[in-house]
């Protein structure tokens, strides 16, 4: 089985490391993706701080954002040698300041420098190097648009491409709107992975559950999945049985969140607020028994000052075990 069968999606703000921690511990196999981080940053930036992650992460990818060839190659020749498993470049991500920088998005428009750039990292470095991008942008015809990008990414040395089944609009919509607007295409990408059978193409965009995304597995090499694993992280406790026919990590999701705790005691032994973490966790239980006094024993009481482990233990401690079986079938 491929290791991209089933992703988390880069989600800025969202997919730190605390959140990428705690998936971990719903999922071995998943593999996950950091926030975007853009050449600059990881060039000129904070760039330990931005880049870290724990090596109890892996695999995981870290995506970059911008359109220099060399800044790329050298960012991507950084990351590497951190130690992370591959290196994912942003051509989807429609936001006024990714606009400025000329990345994101926009590179719909510019195919032939997105080869460049994916040859630049190619030979910077040996792990894999992917794109994630759009169906097209704007007025583009997605067949057209989306076939040109992936002859000359794939002419680059691509690796894997991973498309969001829908157009982004770069004028007048908010990210956020271009996250629900433009309508989903997914044929465009079942019919991208038929006319180009040797690539790895992954599929994202308004994939709510693990049937839906196990019926695309019919069309395309893989999955990413990016708000349902966010806000509904329950889901992801059975994704090794249902990808990858392997035993999750927990016979429950209390038991998973459980396994969190040293995490928590180190994390705010180092000055993390508890709050920094708890946020990525407050949708983990569903339909159980204790899930909204859960959500809101964390909510009032994760931010106070010096709050720490014993305030996660105690939210905890109001939520029912329930195991795996029951949990993912609801
Ligand atoms: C809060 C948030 C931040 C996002 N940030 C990024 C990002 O940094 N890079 C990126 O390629 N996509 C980003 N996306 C888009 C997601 O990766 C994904 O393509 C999109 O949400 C559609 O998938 P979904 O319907 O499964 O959520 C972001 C999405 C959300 C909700």
């Amino acid at each position: 089985m491929k290791r991209r069968t089933f992703a988390i999606a880069p989600m800025m703000d969202w997919t730190d490391r605390h959140c990428r921690f705690f998936h971990r511990l719903l999922t071995r196999r998943a593999l996950i993706y950091t926030e975007m981080i853009t050449t600059g940053a990881v060039l000129f930036g904070e760039r330990t701080r931005l880049l870290a992650f724990d090596p109890a992460e892996h695999p995981v990818a870290v995506q970059l954002g911008g359109s220099d060839p060399a800044a790329l190659a050298r960012s991507a020749r950084i990351c590497a040698d951190m130690g992370y498993d591959e290196i994912n470049l942003n051509i989807g991500c429609p936001s006024d300041r990714v606009q400025d920088g000329r990345f994101g998005a926009c590179l719909m428009a510019e195919p032939i420098l997105v080869g460049d750039c994916v040859a630049a990292m190619k030979a910077a470095v040996s792990i894999p190097v992917t794109v994630k991008c759009r169906i097209g942008i704007d007025d583009q015809d997605p067949e057209a648009a989306l076939d040109t990008l992936t002859r000359t990414v794939m002419a680059a040395g691509v690796d894997a491409l991973i498309v969001h089944a829908r157009k982004a609009w770069l004028a007048g919509l908010s990210p956020k709107e271009n996250r629900d607007v433009p309508p989903l295409d997914y044929e465009r990408v079942y019919r991208l992975k038929r006319a180009y059978p040797h690539l790895d193409v992954v599929i994202n965009g308004g994939i709510a559950t693990l049937e839906d995304a196990l019926e695309h597995l019919a069309h395309v090499d893989g999955v990413m999945l990016g708000r349902a694993a966010y806000q509904e992280p329950w889901r992801l406790l059975a994704v090794d049985r249902e990808f990858f026919g392997e035993a999750p990590p927990f016979a429950s999701v209390h038991a998973a969140a459980r396994a969190l705790i040293p995490h928590i005691e180190r994390e705010v032994a180092r000055g993390t607020k508890l709050s920094a973490i708890t946020r990525h966790v407050l949708g983990l239980f569903h339909a159980v028994p204790g899930a909204r006094a859960f959500r809101r024993h964390l909510a009032t009481a994760a931010v106070k000052p010096g709050a720490g482990a014993e305030v996660f233990a105690a939210a905890l401690a109001l939520v029912a075990e329930t195991e795996l079986t029951q949990t993912a079938a609801a």
